[in-house]
C-alpha cells in the first residue's frame, strides 16, 4: 500500500515546481507583485488541497500535467485566502507557514494585490487549453472553483467568521460557517479529479460526501491547534481565536467534545469511500492525518 507521507511529499514537490513555472517573473517594473505572489505560494504549507486534486485525478487515470495545473490553481486560491485572512483588517497575523505574513514581508497594498493576482491567475490556469482539451471540462473546473471560492463558499464563510466575533453562534450556525469557510475549497479539491476524468456523477457525489465530512473535521482540527498547538510547530500564532472572540466548535463545546467530533467526522468521511475499494486508500489515510496532524 502506498504510504501517505511519501505521496504527500511527492505531490508537494511536483506542485511546487508547477507553481514556480506558472508564477514567472517577467523582468518588468511590476514584478514586485509577482514576488509577493511567489512568496505566498512557494515553499511551505502542507499542500493538502493539491494533494487531493492529484490523488483523485490518479484514481481516474487523469493526465498528470492536467492534474498538476489544477492542483496549482487550487493552491493559488488557497494561498490568496491566507494572504487576505492574515491582513490587519482581518485576522491581523504576523506569522504564516513559519515566516512573516505577506503584508509584513512586503506591505499591505502589495499583499492585497498579490492575493488578487493569485485568485485571478488560478482561473487563467484553469481556462487555458493546456489544462484540458475539452472546453466543457475547463468550464466545469472554472465553475466549480468559482462557486467554492465565492460568496456562497469561502468568502461567505470568511464574512460569517467576522460577523460571529460579536454574535453567539449555535452548532448548526458554526457548522455552516466552517463548511463555507474551509469545507468548500476542500470539496472542490476532491471534485477536480472527477471533473477532469469525466466520471459518473455518482462517483463525484461519493467524493463530495467524503470531502464534506473531511472539511469540517479539518477546520475543527485547525481550531484545536489554535488552542493546543505550539506556534513553532504550527507555523502560525496560536491562541488567537479565543483572544479575538471567534466562534469555533471549541468555544461552543470545549476541546474534548470538539476532538471527539473531528474523529467521528473522519470515520464518517472514510465510510463514503467504499465504492472506490482500495483505490481510495490514500484518501482514507488522509482522513486520519487531517485530525491527527500537529501542524
Ligand atoms: C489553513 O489551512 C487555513 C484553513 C483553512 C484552516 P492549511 O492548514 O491547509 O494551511 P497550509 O496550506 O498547510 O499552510
Ligand atoms: C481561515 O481560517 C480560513 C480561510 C478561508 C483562509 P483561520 O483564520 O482559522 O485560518 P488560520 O488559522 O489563520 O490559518
Ligand atoms: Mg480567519
Ligand atoms: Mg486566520
Ligand atoms: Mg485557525
Amino acid at each position: 500500500m502506498k504510504m501517505l507521507q511519501d505521496s504527500m511529499a511527492d505531490a508537494a514537490e511536483a506542485v511546487q515546481d508547477t507553481l514556480d513555472n506558472l508564477l514567472e517573473l517577467g523582468g518588468d517594473p511590476e514584478d514586485r507583485v509577482v514576488e509577493a505572489m511567489r512568496y505566498a505560494c512557494l515553499g511551505g504549507g502542507k499542500r493538502i488541497r493539491p494533494f487531493m486534486v492529484l490523488t483523485t485525478a490518479d484514481m481516474f487515470g487523469v493526465d498528470r500535467e492536467a492534474a498538476l495545473r489544477c492542483a496549482a490553481a487550487m493552491e493559488m486560491v488557497h494561498c490568496y485566502s491566507l494572504v487576505h485572512d492574515d491582513l490587519p483588517a482581518m485576522d491581523d497575523d504576523d506569522l504564516r507557514r513559519g515566516k512573516a505574513t505577506c503584508h509584513k514581508e512586503f506591505d499591505e497594498a502589495t499583499a492585497i494585490l498579490a492575493g488578487d493576482g493569485l485568485l485571478t491567475k488560478a482561473f487563467e490556469v484553469l481556462a487555458h487549453n493546456d489544462t484540458h482539451g475539452d472546453a466543457r471540462v475547463r468550464a466545469d473546473l472554472v465553475l466549480a472553483l468559482a462557486q467554492a471560492a465565492g460568496n456562497r463558499g469561502m468568502i461567505g464563510g470568511q464574512m460569517l467568521d467576522i460577523v460571529a466575533e460579536n454574535t453567539e453562534l449555535n452548532m448548526p450556525e458554526i457548522t455552516r460557517m466552517q463548511r463555507m469557510k474551509t469545507g468548500m475549497l476542500i470539496s472542490v479539491a476532491c471534485e477536480m479529479g472527477a471533473i477532469l476524468g469525466k466520471v459518473h456523477p455518482s462517483l463525484r457525489h461519493a467524493l463530495l460526501a467524503y470531502a464534506n465530512d473531511l472539511g469540517l473535521a479539518f477546520q475543527i482540527a485547525d481550531d484545536l491547534l489554535d488552542v493546543e498547538g505550539s506556534s513553532s510547530a504550527v507555523g502560525k500564532k496560536t491562541g488567537k481565536d479565543a483572544a479575538a472572540g471567534k466562534a469555533t466548535f471549541i468555544s461552543l463545546v470545549g476541546v474534548k467534545r470538539a476532538r471527539n467530533q473531528a474523529e467521528i467526522l473522519s470515520d464518517q468521511a472514510i465510510s463514503h469511500l467504499e465504492v472506490f475499494a482500495d483505490k481510495a486508500d490514500l484518501l482514507r489515510q488522509l482522513a486520519r492525518f487531517v485530525v491527527e496532524r500537529d501542524n
